[in-house]
């Protein structure tokens, strides 16, 4: 491996670091505006900034957090003594990442499938974000189960994008965090899940082979395999350990330093609780971690409540939460 692939191995590896996972506080505008909503505040520039201070400030956020996942604004904003946000993670000890991707689009001639955009410009965009100190990127894709759906058309375009965005993430010295979102919404069973996210798997890493992405310099975002939102049964954490297990052995190769899982709408203690059972399945190829955006900001954002008064209160839901996640990567979460 040359120089810089091993920098971005070695990074890829502290980012699963036993212990601790990914704060992903990269949401967009119009996502941050809608979960500003749910507690009446307004979205504005300054809002958001605040906002993301008190995440990144969190005195003792580094035992158990290794990187943060921050959006295009957020990392060309400054603490209020103006120390730009990645300057203020990296003082302490904690890798800046930035989400590359331009969202999704519905994909032409597949009604209720989304494609996600953004490859043109991003070699530019890449090299500016490590120049503001990214070391780490993300990109998400969304596929949705349904009748029919996803179909080959769309996990194949999906895939391929991932796959380029993850070679020239590479080029510019970024580790790419590859994320493949098969959805939680519907009346789905786990067996489908499993099902979709194996085939959604497989695509991707064919893709990344042919396009030449060095997996030691990657992580997986992958979703829980979990049944949909509206299916009748419930499934135990170790049935979704079990099946989530099942599913990455079969796809991801053991050269992948590790799994990040997106929390993806479950609440926050059932995606600890689900993340305490997968670390506790057994000896797996790679680290098993997390990547949490609702279920590490949700009551975050409640105990903060937009009023500056509430900030300890926030800070001390962040690590509390962010405390618990730690455990569950050793499999020793009690709640
Ligand atoms: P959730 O954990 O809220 O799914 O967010 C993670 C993320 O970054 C989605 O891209």
């Amino acid at each position: 491996m040359s120089g810089p692939l091993e920098a971005m191995a070695r990074t890829a590896r502290e980012l699963v670091a036993p212990g601790k996972g990914i704060l992903a506080a990269d949401e967009s505008a119009p996502t941050m505006a809608k979960r500003l909503a749910t507690i009446g505040v307004e979205s504005t520039e300054p809002v958001r900034r605040a906002y993301r201070e008190i995440l990144f400030a969190t005195p003792g956020l580094d035992a158990h957090i290794s990187g943060v996942i921050l959006f295009d604004e957020t990392i060309r904003q400054c603490a209020a003594d103006g120390t730009a946000f990645p300057d203020l993670l990296r003082q302490r000890s904690i890798i800046p990442g930035i989400k590359v991707d331009g969202g999704t689009r519905p994909l032409a001639g597949f009604p209720g499938e989304v494609v996600t955009e953004g490859l043109d410009g991003l070699r530019s965009r890449l090299e500016e974000y490590a120049a503001l100190g990214a070391r780490f990127a993300k990109w998400r894709a969304v596929l949705r189960i349904g009748a029919g759906l996803p179909s080959a058309t769309c996990v194949e375009a999906n895939a391929h994008a991932l796959a380029r965005y993850a070679a020239l993430a590479q080029e510019a010295g970024l580790v790419p965090v590859v994320e493949p979102e098969v959805l939680m919404d519907g009346a789905h069973s786990i067996d489908r899940c499993a099902h979709v996210t194996t085939e959604v798997l497989r695509a991707v890493y064919a893709q990344l082979a042919r396009h030449r992405v060095v997996l030691e310099a990657t992580l997986l975002k992958p979703n829980m395999v979990l049944p949909g939102l509206d299916h009748s049964d419930a499934a135990s954490d170790e049935e979704i350990a079990a099946r989530t297990i099942e599913v990455a052995r079969e796809t991801v190769p053991a050269a992948v330093p590790g799994l990040v899982f997106l929390s993806g709408g479950q609440p926050d203690d059932a995606a600890t609780s689900r993340l305490d059972a997968l670390n506790r399945h057994g000896a797996q190829p790679w680290q098993l971690s997390f990547s949490f955006g609702r279920a590490l900001q949700a009551p975050v954002l409640h105990a903060w409540a937009g009023d500056p008064r509430n900030t300890r209160a926030a800070q001390a839901a962040l690590l509390h939460r962010a405390r618990l996640n730690g455990a569950a990567r050793r499999g020793s979460y009690r709640p």
